[in-house]
């Protein structure tokens, strides 16, 4: 069997490396760490074109679309259409993470629990409902509606913060057109988790649950990054939470896609905040979670292949094998990373990894032959254990030995 995965971050490294179990694997373009396990092709995600000539030279049997942009832009669509299994949502269905007008319009549309939201195109009505919602004592969550790279939501404590949170994004065009059409939505106060399910038609299998650190620093404070490491299991996740979620969130959502002829082919990932034990769906994205599928594929065990190219094909879907430990991933980051870092900085990688460890690349090159840094986010240092007190103490003693200059990760990975 041959896989080509699209994309070349640390979730495509780990998607490969889980893939490679049960497949031959080869990558567009993939990064350093890809090139250790399958082979890679440097071609890049946003050419359609070259992806799909790619596709007639390898001929794989399972095409896994890894980032969201590709989705948005229709690839899965034209691969499909062109005869390739994809894994990974059309365009249409894709709008959910696109488009945040659209993905509110689909959860009111199949009775998922939100947020009391309204969508604007004028700066005017939009103030005139923040203004509504604090003058009943709630607070407001202020969201571009088109993409802006984890950066386009502003949740706000007080009415002036909404307010100027409208201007920037409305008036001012700090996040260009996709702020020409903005969500604002009622703050929920709560816990909140992310559930990854595959998905077939109708048919879907939820993944092990994963947990996030969204800032920079220890104690959860600093900027906010697209995710400093994950642990799973988590805790204060019970079965009885996912079930519902599944009940009330995702069925619901699966069932209206395909009353409106959308089949969802794909993973769906839903981004939710528990307050009276009411799962609220925040979001949904399209794809696998970067660094959450670090951590969550350390749990499956056979079968994950055939589990994708099921949903795939629009095929009813059978559960891989979970394995019970523990998995945890620590990022390891570029120095001044969410802000400015330096890039092609040279790297020394540990010659001897113990065993249970993976050393994920998510922003590395080879410069004449030479592993250099090549982003903000450089490895997922992801390890297994009998407990997470377990895993912890390997992941962090190989992201201690990785070298370079500016390194930083945070301390207390699966412990807040
Ligand atoms: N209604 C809400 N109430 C409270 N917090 C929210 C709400 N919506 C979003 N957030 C917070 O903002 C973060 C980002 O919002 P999200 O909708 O996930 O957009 P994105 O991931 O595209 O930035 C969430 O992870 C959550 O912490
Ligand atoms: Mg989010």
């Amino acid at each position: 069997m041959k896989t080509l995965i699209v994309g070349s971050g640390g979730r495509e490294h780990a998607l490969a490396w889980k893939l490679a179990q049960e497949s031959e694997v080869f990558c567009a373009p993939g990064n350093p760490g890809t090139a250790e396990i399958g082979q890679n092709f440097a071609v890049p995600v946003s050419d359609h074109a070259a992806i799909s000539e790619l596709c007639r030279q390898i001929e794989p049997d399972l095409v896994v679309v890894g980032p969201e942009d590709p989705l948005i832009d229709g690839l899965a669509d034209r691969l499909r259409a062109e005869g390739f299994v994809v894994f990974g949502p059309g365009a249409a269905c894709a709008q959910l993470e696109g488009s945040k007008a659209f993905a509110k319009d689909q959860m009111l549309l199949a009775g998922v629990p939100n947020s009391r939201s309204g969508t604007f195109t004028d700066p005017g009505d939009a103030i005139k409902f923040a203004r509504k919602l604090y003058a009943e004592g709630r607070q407001a969550v202020v969201k571009a509606s088109g993409p802006a790279l984890g950066k386009g939501v502003i949740v706000c404590s007080l009415l002036e913060e909404a307010e100027e949170a409208i201007n920037s994004m409305m008036v001012e065009r700090d996040f260009g057109d996709s702020g020409r059409t903005v969500v604002v939505e009622e703050r929920v106060f709560g816990r909140e988790f992310s559930l990854l399910t595959v998905c077939s038609g109708a048919s879907r299998i939820s993944l092990p649950v994963s947990q996030d650190h969204k800032r920079a620093l220890d104690g959860d404070r600093g900027p906010n990054t697209g995710g400093m490491g994950t642990f799973s299991p988590v805790p204060w996740i019970h079965a009885d939470l996912i079930a519902k979620t599944e009940q009330e969130v995702v069925d619901p959502m699966l069932r209206s896609l395909q009353a409106q002829g959308m089949d969802y082919r794909g993973m769906l990932f839903s981004g939710l905040m528990v307050e009276d034990r009411i799962p609220y769906c925040l979001e949904f994205n399209v794809r696998f979670g970067d660094p959450e599928t670090q951590s969550v594929l350390r749990r499956i065990g056979t079968g994950f292949w055939e589990l994708l190219r099921a949903a795939a094909s629009g095929e009813p879907l059978v559960a891989p094998e979970w394995l019970n430990h523990a998995a945890m991933t620590v990022v390891v980051a570029s120095g001044g990373y969410p802000g400015s870092y330096r890039k092609g900085v040279e790297i020394e990688l540990p010659t001897q990894i113990p065993a249970g460890v993976e050393v994920f690349h998510a922003g590395t090159k080879r410069e004449s032959g030479t592993l250099v840094t090549n982003g903000g986010r450089v490895f997922g240092v992801s390890a297994v254990g009998e407990s997470l007190a377990e895993a912890r103490k390997i992941a962090y003693e190989v992201a201690n030995l990785i070298e370079f200059e500016g390194k930083f990760f945070r301390k207390d990975i699966g412990t807040a």
